[in-house]
């Protein structure tokens, strides 16, 4: 299995009992009407017996429809009345059909949607570790198919399995009532299909869990390659990705038709199981309409009824091999679900309104899995100072920076902000305290205006174009032909470089938070642009704490203090204003 330990079958049916029960109105209504397609399927056979035993043979009228039909009516009316309730039995069992198809869409497609939320949340808390270990693409996949198992699961799979299972027992009474030696013939197949049944779970759910990893690793590629189509073409990659994706998906075939031969396999076997137990119901049949115990219309509607009574072991039948379809997936689903956060929240967390911004770290070391990126730093920053952050690459500047946000909790050792642990601080608290500005800045496929406002939704226009300004990137969002309007493309590859970190600043003016981090943020424009956003994070760092991290000395005109890290270590940490330390440090760590 793809998750390590599988949870048990009666510990993933308690969960999806769980996600279901919010929606047992519209499921119980499901099953109503599928119970209520009981008695109308065992009414269907009946027209043919009046036809046969009385009106063309010397029978009477059945015992529950002599009120309606006198026995003094004339073979005529009995034919009619015959054909008149073949009819009525038409017309309802379509009614209740389409009744029956309405509340399971849109049960269903409701249950699907509130379960697909609810794992698109989880997504979006799981760890970093988690996206990075597997990609982002198999939360989408999760998300996008596996989601759909619930639905399948409750109402392609359990329901008519529960229905179904009604039918038979109502079959299987009145066909006891007509001629019991018969109704034991015909359940004489019954262990046989358990068996089989059995065999057939077993066999099929590893290999459904197996397909959808497969299915989503392919997908993998796919998602991989588009969103990074501009490396992959300036390498004339595509072919290679082709066949990578081909490789990946070419698993699908062979394990789809594996299925499917198992599948049918044992639909051969159940339908050959039937059918002996049909001949043999016809056998004896046919001997006690011979030795005058059973009417021919009794033996023809006991047929139609073991036609009905078969029916819905095969539906069963079938629905175990599928049901196995659903379980794989929600298995897959609940995984999702059960993957830890990124970083917890305790009980006790407090919460924070706005902090002064004084940073200590305290022999904080961290290692993303085994790998140690970071090795016992402490230092202290006083509120407003602003820090710039020096070291080759690799040093752990960003890690650094991750654990200050609490993108990750460090292994060892306190971060503390304003005195307090980050971890006894309420979690949306503790991030309304950062301001990031990033190499590579984010956008959405919305507006400019909108793209700003992210940082803060009740902000106004005025107060976004403000922000604007002061990011140095009014000029040119008023030149775009619908200004603020204007919509960026997806992941803003409309924008420029330049243009996109500009709005990136803005929403860290616009978010006014009192702590700024800011990675790499000119590594990426010319020196034209550069100058404009080194003059407006000028701005931005006055009355913050802030930490700029940049190569490029060009890139920082003016910081209070340096902290140098190389290998996860710290090497320095002093005054900016201190003598040789800053021009030692800067000229060191720039040499690389
Ligand atoms: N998500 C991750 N999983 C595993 N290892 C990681 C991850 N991110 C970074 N590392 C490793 O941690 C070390 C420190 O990385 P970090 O990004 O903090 O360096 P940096 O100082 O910011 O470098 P640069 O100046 O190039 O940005 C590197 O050796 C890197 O390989
Ligand atoms: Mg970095």
């Amino acid at each position: 299995m793809t998750e390590g330990a599988r949870i048990g079958d009666l510990a993933l049916y308690r969960r999806l009992a769980a996600e279901l029960r919010p929606y047992w109105r519209g499921i119980a209504g499901i099953l109503l009407l599928s119970f209520a397609a009981t008695p109308l399927s065992l009414l269907t056979p009946l027209p043919l017996k009046i036809a046969v035993d009385t009106v063309l043979g010397s029978q009477p009228v059945p015992d529950f429809l002599a009120p309606l039909l006198p026995g003094t009516a004339s073979k005529t009316v009995l034919l009619i009345a015959a054909a008149a309730l073949l009819a009525l039995v038409t017309v309802l069992t379509y009614s209740f059909a389409l009744g029956l198809s309405l509340l399971r869409t849109y049960t269903g497609e409701k249950l699907t949607l509130s379960f697909r939320a609810k794992l698109f949340h989880r997504a979006q808390q799981l760890s970093f570790d988690y996206h990075d270990r597997k990609g982002t693409l198999d939360a989408v996949y999760r998300i996008q198919n596996d989601a759909t198992a619930l639905q399948g699961f409750a109402i392609s799979g359990v329901v008519p399995l529960f229905a179904n299972a009604v039918t038979l027992l109502a079959m299987i009474v009145v066909t006891a009532r007509i001629d019991a030696l018969l109704a034991i013939v015909a359940l004489a197949i019954c262990p046989v299909l358990y068996l089989l049944l059995s065999f057939s779970r077993r066999s099929v759910r590893p290999r459904w869990a197996e397909l959808k990893a497969a299915e989503s690793a392919a997908m993998g590629v796919v998602h991989e390659v588009l969103a990074a189509l501009r490396t992959v073409k300036s390498f004339n990659r595509e072919e290679q990705e082709a066949e990578r994706f081909i490789g990946r998906a070419g698993k699908l075939v062979t394990g789809n038709v594996q299925v499917a031969l198992i599948e049918s396999g044992f639909d051969l076997l159940i339908g050959l199981t039937i059918a002996l137990g049909t001949a043999a119901v016809l056998m004896i049949g046919v001997w006690h309409v011979q030795a005058g115990v059973l009417s021919l219309g009794s033996l023809l509607l006991v047929m139609g009824y073991l036609a009905q009574l078969y029916k819905p072991l095969e539906t069963i039948s079938r629905q175990v091999t599928k049901l196995q379809s659903y379980i794989a997936s929600a298995e897959r689903a609940c995984a999702l679900l059960d993957s830890l956060a990124d970083v917890p929240q305790r009980p006790s967390a407090r919460p924070l309104r706005r902090a002064s911004g004084r940073i200590s770290f305290e022999h904080v070391s961290f290692a993303y899995g085994a790998e140690r990126v970071l090795d016992d730093i402490s230092f202290e920053i006083a509120a407003g100072t602003a820090v710039r952050i020096v070291g080759r690459t690799g040093a752990g500047k960003t890690t650094m920076m991750n654990l200050l946000a609490r993108f990750y909790d460090p292994t060892r050792g306190h971060i503390l902000l304003d005195g307090t642990d980050l971890r006894d601080y309420r979690v949306d608290d503790l991030r309304r305290q950062f301001a990031l500005v990033l190499q590579e800045p984010v956008l959405f496929s919305t507006t400019i205006g909108e793209n700003i406002r992210y940082a803060r939704s009740d902000a106004t226009q005025q107060e976004i174009i403000a922000a604007a300004k002061a990011a140095n990137a009014h000029d040119f969002i008023a030149r775009l032909p619908e200004g603020y309007d204007t919509p960026v493309g997806e992941r803003g590859l409309t924008l420029s470089g330049g243009e996109r970190q500009r709005i990136s600043l803005a929403r860290a003016f616009l978010k006014d938070a009192p702590i700024l981090i800011l990675d790499e943020p000119t590594s990426a424009v010319d020196a034209g642009t550069e100058a404009a956003i080194i003059e407006s994070i000028d701005r931005l760092i006055t009355a913050r704490t802030s930490f700029l991290i940049a190569h490029r000395p060009s890139a920082i005109r003016h910081c209070d203090m340096i902290i140098h890290i190389e290998g996860g270590r710290l090497v320095g940490i002093g005054p900016a204003a201190a003598t040789g330390f800053p021009a030692r440090v800067a000229a060191e760590a720039s040499a690389h």
